[in-house]
């Protein structure tokens, strides 16, 4: 009797799991989009931790086109690669499209965070912020900057000098590049500057690495997660004790300057401006708080240093795949250097359209963010395509970084495409980079002119070169922030 009564409970919980599982497959069909054959219970992403996502979007894009719909384990979401529907989306109808999934890290610094924010605290939040992300406030940080490149400098120089006999340093670029763009972000932001700033195992980047999931492995407990979200709970979280040492270290710091006045014109200030508003009706409406302004200074960190720092290991690695780019952009700074008296001004950095086609062409390549979100916020039709409330649209930016029409040859290497001569034929819609419209990224201009800056610097002293194991490979499974291997590559002095 007992076991015939387990056996119907057996029975009836795995039904349950499995109409749970299956509950929202038809949707996406009923949009009269094409749809990626879901598996039995596992949706189209039964083998997620095995396949490495950005390229698994491009595949799909191939073969389903622009617009396709992807059950990721039980959720459905659509996928949109057509910049004229990623226009409507992102900008002209944009109050159907106003949010991002707020998601829960399990823990309040994070989820505070403005990327995943509604939208009238989102907005709230986001204005008082945006001031410091114009040319002229950037400007007045640039010394920070500076100081940071001059280490980052200093620490190549070393690598080379104490390989004096052998004509080169083998550096793992990434980890190079990961560490000086904390520092850089921290000094300028915060005119913080962290213990042990340049090197790759330093507390603040271990704890960051932990809060972003750096070195998580994926499993097939995480492809099922997609399925049975309730099984989260089993799969590893974030480091709450990180996040609770880096939250101490951003009050102490906003603290110890609104009590000593001191002002640095920089995010800093702009936070205790904000953290001067929390008694205010309209912040306490919001429910803005102490923590939310904290999660900012988080968001800052997060957001900027990893992307930087994959986008400038990607352009050292086209340029090693392309040496004679590489030349060319030596002659470029070499000729801006001459024209300014040997100085780098951060005003003139305008005058390398070289360097920064090569750094946009590498961001068309590797955008680090893969795919940039909105949730539909009211039902919306456009032409036959109808989106639901509530439905997920996911904008694949390495596939519509790759679709022929916008970017002929779109897998090869060509900086020209962004020089100003021809910037002006591409569809404004057909680079995701930094997302785009109200909700795009707010740190573009200052991670562009820190790349930049850094560049200019790097290229004055050093040249890189390819090294036999100079390889790319990407991780599986990952859904937010690209990550890969380790990349070694030489890097010489110039003479
Ligand atoms: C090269 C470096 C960077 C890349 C590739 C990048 C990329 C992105 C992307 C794709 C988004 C989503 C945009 C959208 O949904 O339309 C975003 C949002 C955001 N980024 Fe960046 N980002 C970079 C650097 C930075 C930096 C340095 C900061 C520092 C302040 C920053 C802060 C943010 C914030 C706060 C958001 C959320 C904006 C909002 O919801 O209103 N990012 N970023």
């Amino acid at each position: 009797m007992i076991l015939l009564a387990f056996g119907i409970a057996v029975v009836f919980i795995a039904i349950a799991l499995i109409v749970y599982a299956r509950w929202n497959y038809g949707t996406l069909e009923k949009m009269n989009i094409p749809v990626v054959k879901p598996s039995f219970l596992l949706g189209s992403t039964p083998d997620l931790h095995l396949k490495v996502q950005h390229l698994e979007d491009v595949l799909r894009f191939q073969k389903h086109g622009k617009v396709f719909g992807v059950y990721e384990g039980r959720k459905p979401v659509v996928f949109i690669c057509d910049p004229d529907l990623l226009r409507l989306i992102m900008v002209k109808d944009v109050e159907y499209f106003k949010d991002r999934r707020a998601i829960d890290l399990g823990d309040e610094q994070v989820n505070e965070m403005m990327d995943f924010l509604p939208y009238d605290k989102w907005k709230e939040v986001r204005n008082p912020m945006t001031p410091f992300f114009t040319l002229g406030k950037i400007k007045l940080v640039s010394q920070s900057m500076k100081e940071s490149i001059t280490d980052l400098c200093t620490s190549i120089r070393a690598d080379c000098n104490f390989n004096k006999d052998q004509g080169f340093a083998n550096i793992l670029i990434d980890q190079k590049f990961e560490a000086f763009y904390m520092d850089l972000s921290f000094r300028s932001a915060f005119g913080i500057k962290i213990d042990d700033h340049l090197s790759p195992t330093n507390e603040v980047l271990k704890m960051f690495r932990e809060i972003s999931g750096q070195d998580a492995e994926f499993d097939f407990l995480y492809t099922l997660t997609m399925s049975f979200p309730f099984l989260t709970r089993f799969a590893p979280t974030l480091d709450t004790n990180a996040t609770k040492k880096i939250g101490a270290t951003f009050r102490n710091v906003l603290s110890a300057r609104r009590s000593a006045g001191q002002k640095n014109n920089d995010f800093a200030d702009i936070l205790n401006e904000m953290i001067a508003k929390t008694s205010s009706p309209q912040y306490k409406k919001l429910g803005i708080t102490d923590t939310t302004i904290v999660a900012q200074a988080f968001n800052f960190i997060l957001a900027g240093y990893d992307a930087m720092k994959t986008i400038s290991t990607m352009l050292t690695y086209y340029l090693v795949k392309h040496p004679e780019m590489q030349e060319k952009l030596h002659e470029e700074i070499d000729a801006f250097l001459e024209r300014n008296n040997g100085e780098i001004i951060f005003e003139k950095l305008g005058e390398l359209v070289y360097l920064n086609a090569c750094l946009y062409e590498t961001m068309r390549l590797v955008p680090p963010f893969i795919r940039p979100e909105r949730i539909c916020t009211k039902d919306w039709e456009h032409e036959n395509l109808k989106i639901k409330k509530g439905t997920m649209i996911m904008i694949p930016a390495w596939a519509v970084h790759r679709d022929p029409e916008q970017f002929p040859d779109p897998e090869e290497f060509k900086p020209e495409r962004f020089l100003p001569e021809n910037k002006s034929k591409m569809h404004q819609y057909s680079f995701m980079t930094f997302g785009n419209g109200p909700r795009n990224c707010i740190g573009m201009r200052f991670a562009v002119e820190a790349m930049k800056y850094a560049f200019v610097h790097i290229l004055k002293e050093f040249r890189f070169e390819m090294r036999h194991d100079t390889v790319i490979k990407y991780k599986p499974g990952v859904l937010f922030f690209v990550q890969y291997n380790h990349i070694p590559i030489n890097v010489t002095k110039r003479a």
